[in-house]
């Protein structure tokens, strides 16, 4: 039986959550989802409209701004760096971005089918867009200018005999990444040359696609497990996936990508990943190298990774912000996306 559902936690949902004065819960009754299933949908609404807030920055300057994704009008110089990893660059950074709009839009439009509060995070769009031609102008929730990106996910699918899940640690494959903080999007139109500067910075965005995806790869069926009603699992079921698609386009696209030295920071240098022979590294292994699971007396096998029920909210919390998409946001943000993860991890799922 499904219990505890008419209150708890509501009177400390930040004002943020609320949509249209209703408190989170607060109509909630027999019948509509647990509490539980309710805070894992609000995490994901939130992740998911964070993903759309940075996807739509990228489609502005290096996708394909129409109908499906308004907004901008494209940067000629970014496009062009994309497109050397991929011809398809700018329509694949559309779809993704796609992609994320409707994430967010059918979770909250479910949880508002079932009498929960949605999630709008409109009152911290505050951080400033690039300045450069192409981009809206309008307050954005993540910065995408200071990126520290994490490429310890190559090494991690490529690996037969670790598992993070058994608290194994893995290199990062381009490891000057990991030591600053480095734009994805041009900045102003001074970021535009010269063309290795420019290169550097789509490199850059191209590891960083592949970053924020394998996060949603794990973040699903992470989360899946303490999902209590069946419909409620066939969302995540059915949304997780697509973000592994999505990772799997672009770790793979971005093993195209130019072998250089940033002539504008020499401090960021993207080397031949190929050079060693070793294939943690090697840029076409782009199927996940089978690997330990659940415990060491099981033979190897392909899966996503991690999985680890336990603290994925918060873990997909702190992994967003080392990446440094949240410089500049306020203590109230923060409050807020710490909140919601930590309901989701005290989510149980229920017989
Ligand atoms: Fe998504
Ligand atoms: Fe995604």
């Amino acid at each position: 039986m499904r219990k505890g559902l008419a209150v708890g936690g509501a009177g400390a949902i930040g004002a943020g959550l609320l949509a249209g004065g209703i408190p989170a819960f607060a109509r909630q009754s027999n019948g509509s989802i647990t509490k539980g299933d309710a805070a894992i949908l609000r995490f994901l609404a939130a992740a998911e409209i964070i993903e759309t807030d940075l996807w739509q920055q990228y489609n502005e300057l290096g996708g394909v701004q129409d109908a499906e994704v308004p907004g901008g009008s494209g940067s000629a110089a970014y496009i062009k760096a994309l497109v050397f990893m991929d011809g398809d660059m700018p329509q694949y950074v559309h779809d993704n971005t796609d992609d994320e709009f409707t994430h967010f839009k059918f979770i909250n439009a479910y949880l508002m089918s079932k009498g929960a509060a949605p999630v709008n995070l409109d009152k911290f769009r505050t951080l400033p867009s690039s300045k450069a031609t192409g981009a809206q102008q309008i307050g954005r929730l993540t910065n995408l200018m200071q990126l520290t990106v994490d490429t310890t996910y190559w090494t991690k699918y490529r690996s037969s005999s670790k598992n993070p899940d058994f608290g194994d640690t893995f290199a990062p494959a381009i490891p000057s990444l990991l030591k600053g903080k480095f734009p994805a999007i041009p900045r102003d139109d001074n970021d535009l040359t010269p063309g290795d500067h420019i290169q550097a910075i789509a490199n850059t965005a191209a590891f960083h696609f592949a970053f924020i995806e394998q996060g949603g790869t794990s973040l699903y069926p992470s989360l899946a497990q303490r999902v209590t009603d069946p419909e409620v699992l066939r969302i995540l079921l059915s949304i997780g996936p697509t973000e592994t698609m999505h990772f799997q386009t672009w770790q793979d696209k971005a093993g195209n990508f130019k072998v250089l030295r940033d002539p504008s920071n020499p401090k960021l240098v993207f080397p031949d990943l190929n050079a060693s022979g070793s294939q943690s590294t090697q840029t076409n292994l782009i199927m996940p190298e089978p690997t330990i699971f659940l415990d060491r007396k099981f033979p190897r096998v392909s899966i996503i990774r991690p999985t680890e029920t336990q603290g994925a909210a918060m873990g997909a919390v702190k992994a967003l912000s080392d990446d440094g998409l949240f410089i500049g946001q306020s203590p109230e943000f923060f409050a807020l996306l710490t909140q919601l993860a930590r309901e989701a991890d005290a989510a149980r799922r229920e017989s």
